[in-house]
């Protein structure tokens, strides 16, 4: 398959281009770094990369902007990152990106183990990931050519914990997230989400 990563370079995306890479081509994209940019945050952006590359048989998002901070000090700009960024700019990949992928292609997009397990500060983050959740669940009984769509929702990835200085023991690693992706890919389910720890 021709599989475009939007996302390829960041912790969890090159741990995607890693399990996939060997059987399948990979277009990387990234909003600096990639083989093509995109900022997930403008659809006349995400329209450019999808006509500059064309068809292909697969999306996968492992990007998507959102701040954690407490419920009271969140202002406008923390809900319209996420909002604009996380929750549309994957949206708007499948919106945008449904004319690019071949009958029978999917869209997998990330979400977060954030929607159902939350924590102080991760108010907007949960928000935009209950919601990708939902999208998932109803945009998949209206695509058509057989196309799919549905959300891997990672744990806490260990090199991120360790990047943030903290004990990465709870976490899971970019590879073994990378798993879930692969079954979105790969696999036949469409309206899911795909708990990232059931797929280790
Ligand atoms: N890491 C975790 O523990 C964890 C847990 C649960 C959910 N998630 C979710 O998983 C996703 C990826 O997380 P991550 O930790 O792998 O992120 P990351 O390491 O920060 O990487 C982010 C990726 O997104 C790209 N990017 C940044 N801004 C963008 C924009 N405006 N438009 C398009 N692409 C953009 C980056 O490209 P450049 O490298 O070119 O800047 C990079 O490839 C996010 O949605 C996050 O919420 C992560």
């Amino acid at each position: 398959m021709k599989i475009l990563i939007v996302g390829a370079t960041g912790t969890i995306g090159k741990a995607v281009v890693n399990a996939l890479s060997s059987k399948h081509q990979i277009i990387a994209a990234g909003f600096d770094d990639g083989d093509v940019q995109v900022d997930l945050g403008s659809k006349s952006s995400i329209e450019a990369m999808f006509k500059s590359i064309g068809q292909v048989d697969a999306v996968i998002s492992t990007a998507g902007l959102a701040g954690f901070a407490p419920f009271n000090e969140l202002d406008d700009a923390a809900y319209d990152l996420a909002l604009t960024n996380k929750l549309m700019g994957q949206i708007n990949l499948v919106r945008l990106g449904r004319d690019y992928v071949t009958d029978g292609g999917s869209f997998t997009l990330t979400a977060g183990i954030l929607s159902r397990d939350p924590m102080p500060g991760s108010v907007v983050i949960s928000t935009a990931n209950g919601a990708l959740e939902s999208f998932a669940r109803s945009a998949a009984l209206e695509l058509d050519r057989g196309q799919r769509v549905n959300a891997v929702s990672p744990v806490f990835v260990k090199e991120t914990m360790e990047m943030m200085g903290m004990d990465p023991a709870s976490g899971l690693s970019a590879a073994d997230t990378a798993k879930a992706y692969v079954a979105a890919v790969e696999g036949e389910m469409s309206g899911k989400t795909l708990d990232a720890p059931d797929y280790v």
